[in-house]
């Protein structure tokens, strides 16, 4: 196996982490902000988990992105483009999201304002990943939502 096949296996499996971690934080924080919950150590950990998992797939993704024939294609062809601008594109929002979330998380802010904060920011990011993923099936019939199959 290449390297660039057990990239290509962790980036995908890891996408079950990153979206697990992110559904987790989210509900977390929406019954947090509704039901004006302190912000517990529990919920920063999560949060801090999830942010990790996230700059982890990106990381993955950014070496893939040079060693992927996927994205050594003509821009013309919508297969390429998803994966030459597209993917890369709405992941790194996503990504930044969830570090803006997490970071607006520890400022002096009372526990229902955190709440309020990831879940709005890991919310989005939530959106786009899978908005992405969807997207992704559709430019590039070779990819399956599940990555199985
Ligand atoms: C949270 C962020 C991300 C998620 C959830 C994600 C998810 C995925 C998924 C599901 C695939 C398809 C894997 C397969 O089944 O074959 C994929 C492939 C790929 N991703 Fe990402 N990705 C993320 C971020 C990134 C970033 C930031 C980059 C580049 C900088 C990137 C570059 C790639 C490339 C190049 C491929 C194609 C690999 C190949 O088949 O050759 N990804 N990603």
């Amino acid at each position: 196996m290449s390297i660039y096949e057990i990239l290509k296996s962790a980036h995908s499996g890891w996408r079950y982490i990153v979206l697990v971690l992110l559904v987790l934080a989210v509900i977390n924080a929406l019954t947090g902000w509704m039901g004006n919950k302190s912000y517990t150590e529990g919920n920063r950990k999560l949060n801090l988990i999830t942010l990790i998992s996230a700059h982890l797939q990106f990381v993955f993704g950014l070496v893939l992105y040079f060693l992927s024939p996927l994205t050594k294609g003509p821009m013309g062809d919508a297969m390429y483009r998803y994966w030459k601008v597209e993917h890369v594109s709405m992941m790194l929002i996503a990504v930044v999201l969830i570090t803006i979330g997490n970071a607006k998380s520890k400022k002096g802010l009372a526990g229902t304002a955190k709440h309020k904060s990831v879940t709005i920011f890991f919310g989005l990011a939530l959106v786009i990943i899978v908005a992405a993923i969807f997207m992704m099936v559709k430019a590039d019939p070779s990819k399956t939502l599940l990555g199985f199959g």
